[in-house]
């Protein structure tokens, strides 16, 4: 489902969250990671905290359910990392939350960035949503939406 999902809020992360960053990390992206590379804990757990001031707990019900980290820059805003539980994917809270970015990013005329794994399968939602490959890396693509 791509619309009408159900009411979320985006909520601050606090200490008591980061157990549930680990473990929303290691549910929604073992699968992809290790389609390329051996899942190492200590480096996943690097990157659930960085840039921690720029991430957001999505919460459902008062129940937390997933993540959004974003970086705002003056040229250009990066949607760095998503991630939802499965039992809330599927529901169009994914495209509520990049539709707002792209709100965003359409207000400030700045274009919206990221970076997916090449065998993700989010790849096809990105695109249904706008975003085209731009370049790429060793396993990942760069995609990039624009307003005009
Ligand atoms: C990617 C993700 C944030 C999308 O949010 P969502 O609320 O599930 O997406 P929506 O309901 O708005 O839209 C559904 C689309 O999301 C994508 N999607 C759904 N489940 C997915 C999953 N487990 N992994 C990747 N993409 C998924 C699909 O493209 C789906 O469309 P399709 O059914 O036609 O294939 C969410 O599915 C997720 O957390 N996936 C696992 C983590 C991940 O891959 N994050 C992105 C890293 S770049």
């Amino acid at each position: 489902m791509k619309g009408n999902s159900p009411a979320f809020s985006l909520n601050d992360v606090r200490d008591t969250d980061m157990a549930f960053l680990r473990e929303l990390r290691r549910i929604t992206m073992m699968e992809a990671v290790t389609r390329h590379h051996p899942w190492v804990d200590s480096d996943q757990d690097k990157r659930v905290a960085l840039h921690l001031d720029s991430t957001k707990v999505i919460v459902v019900d008062g129940r937390a359910v997933g993540m959004v980290k974003v970086l705002r820059g003056r040229k250009r805003m990066r949607l760095s990392q998503i991630q939802l539980l499965p039992e809330y994917q599927n529901r169009g809270i994914g495209t509520a939350i990049i539709r707002g970015l792209q709100e965003e990013c359409r207000q400030l005329r700045i274009p919206l960035r990221l970076r997916v794994l090449e065998k993700n399968r989010s790849r096809g939602l990105y695109e249904l949503l706008g975003f085209t490959v731009t370049g790429h890396g060793t396993h990942t693509l760069n995609m990039e939406w624009n307003a005009s």
